[in-house]
């Protein structure tokens, strides 16, 4: 079993201690009392995940930070309540696709995390949005209010939050019954293949490894390895993750684990701080370092090593591995000249982080026919960076960071398929941010492998 990170601060932590910090980000509810009756409900509500569950999870990612696995943390940028079951289905099929390629080409363990079950809630760069002159509050995903620009849609409401938790929960019962009920079997490598994905380049290439890899059971059972050992070729473990920005939502599923004492967010396995509210005295830091599930923070390209050296103390006082994932997203042409210096001090302080790339977030870019977009090969170029960043300091390059649909959306531009500009209002279907579709997720899963093969 993990060790589990006990909270040695200064500071008593309770999980509504939040409330006494600025918390960024939060929605203006019309009415308190009805915000706080979904809230008591929601805390008397079964815990959505299980602590020993987040602290196998804590285990696997010890392994990333040591260099022995590496993390695929994947999924939707805003999840949708009108998600259906094949696509929550081949979502999870692309992930699983992903994390065998990577598997394959590096010989190691892949985590599978997805940003699935959860990831209702979203940041905003402005409260408002304003068109043809009517100015109404911007979406904040489907835990909070309605994507449609008129006033009832826009307006929060709490009612969305126990919308979310039995959403979270029907989609992670789907996904617990694929990957323990024979779906993800290693058996059935080339049904994953779908029929889209299949006739493009990346997929005709993952179809040659699917022989291979059908080969090599073959070859196992032919050997007489059979049995037990194989089946455990039958089931994966996946884990899911969102974005904690909802911190009155988090609370009422922060629950005392029975076994240990300790407090876990039972609302996902692992949580993370975003982007717009990670300051060392906000309500999500504070919020977070009392949970003791794995955590994770994003770090834009304006971060101070220094604050990342604090963030490091604050939520991961005992320097416990596998407990803080720090995900970079910095941009194609800022990682190089930033990324090094916030690696080597955290290095130096003998931190052990899982170093993780998103190459999505700093590389967003508007069209002229005003498609919000990212370029396959500047997310290419940032996660090339970010491992030649570590092989530069000595450090492990543990994962990357992905928003993708295993639908074959038109979103972002490039990738083995070419997709152009002209492309993305054939199917362009995100709530938020631009998703890489299903063969250029393949594309950039066999890109990884190699590069992580080079860099061996
Ligand atoms: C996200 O992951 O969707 C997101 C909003 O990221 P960031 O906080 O890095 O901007
Ligand atoms: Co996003």
């Amino acid at each position: 079993m993990a060790k589990s990170p006990k909270l040695r601060s200064s500071r008593e932590w309770a999980p509504d201690s939040w409330r006494n910090l600025q918390a960024k980000q939060q929605p203006i509810w019309p009415d308190e009392d009805s915000f706080q009756k979904v809230l008591d409900e929601l805390s008397t509500l079964p815990p959505l995940v299980f602590a020993g569950e987040a602290r196998n999870l804590t285990e696997q990612l010890a392994a990333v930070s040591r260099g022995e696995a590496f993390l695929l943390q994947a999924g939707d940028c805003a999840e949708s309540f009108d998600t259906s079951a094949d696509s929550i289905r081949d979502r999870l099929r692309v992930i699983l696709q992903m994390a065998v390629i990577l598997t394959y080409y590096t010989g190691v363990p892949v985590v599978k995390v997805g940003r699935i079950a959860g990831q209702f809630a979203k940041p905003r760069s402005s409260d408002t949005e304003t068109v043809d002159g009517l100015e109404l509050p911007s979406f904040r995903g489907h835990m909070v209010n309605d994507i449609n620009f008129n006033e009832d849609s826009r307006a929060a409401n709490p009612k969305r939050l126990l919308t979310a938790y039995n959403r979270a929960a029907a989609t992670l019962n789907l996904l617990r019954a694929f990957t323990k009920g024979g779906f993800a079997a290693l058996s059935r490598v080339h049904q994953w293949n779908r029929e889209f994905v299949a006739a493009s380049p990346a997929g005709q290439r993952y179809e040659a490894l699917a022989d291979e890899i059908d080969r090599a059971v073959s070859f196992m059972q032919a050997c007489g390895i059979d049995g037990d050992k194989l089946s455990e070729l039958s089931e994966v473990n996946f884990h899911t993750s969102h974005e904690a920005l909802i911190l009155g939502y988090e609370e009422a599923l922060t629950r005392k684990d029975s076994i240990t004492g300790e407090w876990y967010d039972c609302s996902a396995h692992m949580l993370w701080i975003g982007e717009r509210t990670r300051e060392l005295d906000g309500a999500h830091v504070e919020f977070l370092r009392g949970v003791n599930n794995p955590i994770g923070c994003k770090l834009g390209p304006e971060v101070d090593p220094e604050d990342v050296l604090k963030l490091c103390e604050t939520l991961n006082p005992t320097k416990t591995p596998g407990r803080l994932t720090l995900i970079s997203r910095m941009g194609a042409d800022v990682v190089s000249k930033k990324l090094p210096d916030v690696l080597k001090i955290v290095k130096n302080a003998e931190h052990p982080v899982v170093w993780v790339c998103d190459p999505m977030h700093g590389n967003t870019f508007s069209t002229e026919n005003g498609h919000k977009t990212r370029h396959f090969d500047d997310v290419l170029k940032e996660i090339n960076s970010f491992f030649e960043a570590h092989k530069k300091v000595g450090t492990h390059p543990g994962g990357v960071h992905l928003e993708l649909t295993g639908d074959d959306v038109t979103e972002c531009l490039g990738g083995g398929s070419e997709l152009a500009a002209d492309d993305l209002s054939k199917r362009y279907e995100t709530m938020c941010d631009p998703r890489l579709n299903g063969s250029q997720s393949i594309d950039i899963a066999f890109r990884i492998a190699e590069l992580l093969h080079s860099n061996k």
